[in-house]
């Protein structure tokens, strides 16, 4: 039902130099894995095949990385060490990839707004690869699709914070409609916790219905100049119906070292399997 999912790959990762002075932070590995391609998989794993990749300068290497590597598979091929390329062989059969480049960094929001030419009249959903999510059975977009398939309306992933956080993430409150589901009445982007109307924060997986496109186009810069996705999310929740479901699943922030550490020491521990 789902076909597309839009991945906003063009951000810097400051707070990763000098690793990420050349290298796209979105191949940053969590063991053997570049975090987008976790993402990814979890996508195909929710049905979608068209992955829409809004790029920038600089961001090649994940291009490069969802495309055949000639030389490296003519070198290999035949050796034991061929097993080593079949994860990202069987995503790269599972799905197509499109990009296009964003040229300025305006925000999540002119990022998404950036990627409409490759999404059209469809709802799609959205992946943020520094919100690395991890769980047995259905990943956090699956769970989502699910809930798409009876609300037909936008949904986004939540998670509690503690009240400290909540100026790192945009944060929800709603009218619970059942335990973990909400509908959405309020959003604020990045409020100081004094100014919170919850503590349930946006984590980086949406499935957005296309009439985003035209909110976004009229949605003025918010929080840091920037023109902000939960600002067109908050018309869209009052005109219409957002839902904000609090997932099943562990989430890893690894926009930060210290998340990514996390993120490293458990997908070792509990999810990587030697070749
Ligand atoms: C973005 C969104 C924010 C959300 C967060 C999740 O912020 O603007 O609402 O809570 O992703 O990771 P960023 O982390 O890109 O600054």
């Amino acid at each position: 039902m789902i076909k597309k999912c839009l991945f906003p790959v063009a951000g810097y990762g400051t707070r990763f130099l000098p690793a990420t002075k050349s290298m796209p932070k979105e191949m940053l590995p969590v063991v053997n894995k570049p975090l987008v391609q976790y993402g990814v998989e979890e996508a195909i794993q929710a049905g979608m095949n068209q992955m829409a990749m809004v790029t920038g300068r600089g961001k090649r290497a994940i291009t490069d990385h969802f495309d055949i590597s000639y030389e490296l598979e003519h070198q290999i091929a035949g050796s034991t060490k061929e097993n080593y390329l079949a994860s990202i062989r069987e995503v790269i059969d599972q799905a197509s990839f499109t990009m296009t480049r964003q040229r300025e960094m305006k925000g999540l929001g002119h990022a998404i707004l950036t990627g409409e030419t490759l999404i059209g009249n469809e709802p799609f959903g959205v992946v943020l690869s520094d919100d690395l999510c991890i769980n047995d059975g259905d990943g956090v977009l699956a769970q989502m699709v699910k809930l798409y398939k009876q609300f037909r309306c936008s949904i986004i992933a939540i998670q509690e914070v503690p009240n400290d956080q909540t100026e790192k993430y945009g944060i929800i409150a709603g009218e619970a409609l059942k335990e973990g589901l909400y509908r959405v009445d309020d959003m604020v982007e990045k409020p100081k916790p004094e100014d919170a109307p919850s503590n349930m924060a946006i984590i980086g997986r949406y499935i957005l219905t296309p009439d985003i496109f035209d909110i976004l186009r009229e949605t003025p810069p918010g929080k840091g100049g920037e023109i902000q996705l939960t600002d067109a999310l908050l018309t869209q929740a009052q005109n219409g119906c957002v839902m904000a479901y609090a997932f099943k699943g562990r989430r890893f922030d690894c926009g930060s070292v210290d998340g990514f550490v996390e993120a490293t020491n458990y997908v070792y521990e509990n999810v990587y399997q030697e070749v």
